[in-house]
């Protein structure tokens, strides 16, 4: 392909991914399936990679990430970025309506907007190309941290239509609620603590130094506040009406998100509106801003030392009640954690009945020192179950029997176990306590696993239950008769069981190696493991030493690995699994060759050409391993800019040779 053709494929590329992408991120809608997508984006990447020239920085395959930011630079704003005068009180809201009304001349409108409960940010763009994004830091300077706001998907690369030469955009960045779940529930699979709430995730996440890990969590915005010096309309409402044309996911006044009115009763029905519904969001906000919407108005109406004066938000108060520790029950995951949770007297609770919270873990009882009948607090936040805040004293009697974590599992008695550095104490009956066998199964069906389809959670209860199978090897012996004779089963749910038991078989290595649920092997580390080792039973061989000479893959992973295969009985399950035709070694992808068999190389530095990431695929599709540190086992570093005088001279040291990324490419050739 010539330069010409290829810069034109390049742009058709990129123009039909950005709507894709606009259409499943903005709008909902789907028109291609996942995977012709990821097609699309693989063919850019390679014409990107073949001509540098044309990989431009709005190219939708920055939205994958991959670039380590080691330090974020500071940045002084061109508008300081301020914070709202804040008031729980309605009375306040009319006292300053009023105020507003004796201070301006004509007609006052206001623009009433949710206040998303995330992390600040302005982004500014040039000729309609994004080209850095601050946080607020303390309002006169910020940290730069526009290659992790590049992998956010509602946030526009590139803008269409008319936009304004030179301008920023501000809005808030935030964890959906989803995601947050999803990420806590990850986090408790490979015996992590959870993260408390999704807004401190959100600035955390936004601070990582691996633009990739922020591509994965998800993140997702609202801009509703333009600054510039030629913007083209006079009002707010109205600007941020246009953003959205330019590309910009903004408050849609469709959605309630955003009205304006002239009125202190409309405003009132908007606070009223969100106080009550605020909890079916799929996002947390905390309160309702107030704009007047006329930027010569709001100029002079002007600004106090720390806020303006035309805005001021609402803040809902969290609603906390209080209610009586009827008592605490513990429950047992696929993974043998184990789960504090407080039964409570029933009591109302941001418009439902909340009868149980999370006590997270025996650390959390400790520091609450909770006693039967105690009278606690109880908030809900983000979290799906509402959270105990702490405890009435004054209320409650502390002679009562105190909560002590129990030491023998609720299920099965064994006695529990607790890693040092962990939070969870596990019940280490891990074959035949039975929450861990059912949870094993059902991690199996999952969506992210072996997709079963037709089999749910109570489907397998009743079969652990009935004894047709004690584990998920054992789904695979099951007859359309055993099942169909299942109570509430019809002859269709039963046929549906049986073909997506057997439509499972085409899974590929990495999901089922992730669906067989070996402790610490989430998503990420089964892709690993399945890249580096090519089959289970490369795995199963491999040594302590082998295994943590992958990338990422740690001490405390190996040795999990290593007892998992230890156990005779998880060798059967394998056994039976192989013998249903479970896919149980990777496909040989295309391009693949032996060149760099046997050779172990570490990839160190920023790159010109490929990113690191690229560079660690081609080692593998060329039968090389990667590893994370130097070791003698290594043969070669593959060093580009920036990496560090320590890893060099444990390189030379060592007598490893040091090869730039246009050694490699030759040893490619
Ligand atoms: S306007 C000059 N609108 O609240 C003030 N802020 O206390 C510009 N926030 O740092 C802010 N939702 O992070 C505005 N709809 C909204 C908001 C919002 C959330 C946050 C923002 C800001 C803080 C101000």
């Amino acid at each position: 392909m010539n330069k010409d053709s290829a810069k034109a494929e390049i742009d058709r590329l990129i123009f039909e991914i950005n709507r894709y992408n606009d259409l499943y991120y903005m709008e909902s809608k789907s028109e291609i399936s996942d995977y012709d997508f990821d097609l699309l984006l693989v063919e850019l990447q390679k014409l990107e990679t073949q001509f540098p020239e044309f990989a431009y920085d709005y190219s939708p395959t920055k939205r994958i990430g991959g670039g380590i930011t080691k330090k974020l630079d500071a940045v002084v704003h061109r508008f300081p970025m301020l914070s709202l005068s804040n008031t729980y009180s309605e009375d306040e809201i009319i006292e300053w309506e009023n105020r507003l009304k004796k201070n301006s001349e004509g007609k006052l409108e206001y623009v009433c907007e949710l206040k998303y409960d995330g992390v600040a940010i302005g982004i500014q763009y040039e000729n309609g190309i994004l080209k850095q994004a601050v946080t607020r830091g303390d309002g006169t300077k910020g940290e730069n941290v526009t290659a992790n706001v590049r992998t956010i998907r509602t946030v526009p690369l590139q803008l269409k239509g008319d936009f304004p030469s030179d301008f920023e955009i501000r809005g808030e960045l935030f964890f959906p609620l989803k995601k947050f779940h999803e990420l806590n529930e990850q986090r408790i699979d490979i015996g992590e603590e959870e993260f408390a709430n999704p807004r401190n995730t959100a600035s955390g996440t936004l601070k990582l130094q691996d633009s990739k890990i922020v591509s994965e969590r998800g993140l997702d915005s609202y801009l509703y506040g333009l600054y510039g010096y030629d913007l083209p309309l006079e009002g707010h409402y109205e600007s941020v009406l246009k953003a959205q044309e330019w590309g910009f996911k903004i408050p849609d006044p469709k959605n309630n998100l955003m009205i304006k009115t002239d009125s202190i009763n409309g405003i009132m029905d908007f606070i009223h509106y969100w106080d009550k519904n605020r909890s079916k969001l799929p996002f947390e906000i905390d309160g309702i801003v107030i704009k007047v919407n006329d930027y010569l108005q709001q100029q002079e109406l002007g600004f106090t030392a720390k806020s303006p004066r035309w805005a001021i938000a609402y803040k809902f108060k969290t609603e906390r009640v209080e209610t009586v520790l009827e008592s605490v029950s513990y429950q047992v995951g696929r993974t043998g954690a184990i789960t504090p949770v407080a039964n409570l007297k029933p009591v109302q609770l941001g418009g439902t009945t909340v009868k149980r919270a999370s006590l997270y873990n025996s650390d959390q009882i400790q520091k609450l020192n909770l006693h039967i009948n105690d009278i606690v607090q109880v908030e809900k936040g983000g979290e799906i179950i509402p959270k105990i805040v702490g405890v009435n004293k004054d209320k409650s009697d502390q002679s009562n029997l105190k909560i002590e974590f129990i030491d023998k599992c609720p299920e099965c008695y064994t006695p529990l176990k607790r890693i040092e550095g962990e939070v969870h104490h596990y019940c280490p009956n891990e074959l035949l306590c039975p929450p861990q066998i059912k949870g094993r199964i059902e991690h199996f069906i999952g969506r992210k696993a072996m997709n079963i389809d037709g089999l749910g959670a109570e489907t397998v209860d009743v079969l652990v239950e009935k004894r047709l199978i004690n584990s998920y090897a054992d789904l695979y012996s099951l007859t359309f008769d055993q099942v169909v004779n299942l109570e509430r089963m019809a002859d269709k749910s039963a046929d549906n069981l049986i073909k997506g038991l057997e439509a499972s078989k085409n899974i590929p290595f990495e999901r089922v190696l992730f669906a067989l649920g070996i402790r610490y092997v989430g998503e990420t580390v089964a892709k690993k493991l399945a890249k580096g080792f090519k089959s289970i039973d490369n795995i199963q061989k491999a040594t302590f030493d082998e295994l943590v000479n992958v990338d990422e893959i740690g001490e405390k992973i190996a040795i999990s690995v290593q007892q998992f295969f230890l156990n005779e009985k998880n060798s059967e399950i394998i056994h039976k699994l192989k013998n249903a035709g479970i896919q149980f070694s990777l496909k040989e992808k295309e391009g693949t060759t032996d060149r760099l068999k046997g050779l172990i190389f570490v990839v160190s530095g920023v790159f010109k050409t490929f990113s690191r990431d690229e560079l660690k695929e081609a080692i593998e599709t060329n039968g090389g391993k990667n590893a994370s540190s130097i070791s003698s086992k290594t043969n070669y570093v593959l060093a580009g800019e920036n990496m560090g005088p320590a890893k060099l001279k444990k390189a030379s040291d060592l007598g490893v040779q040091i090869i730039s990324e246009d050694d490699f490419i030759d040893m490619l050739k």
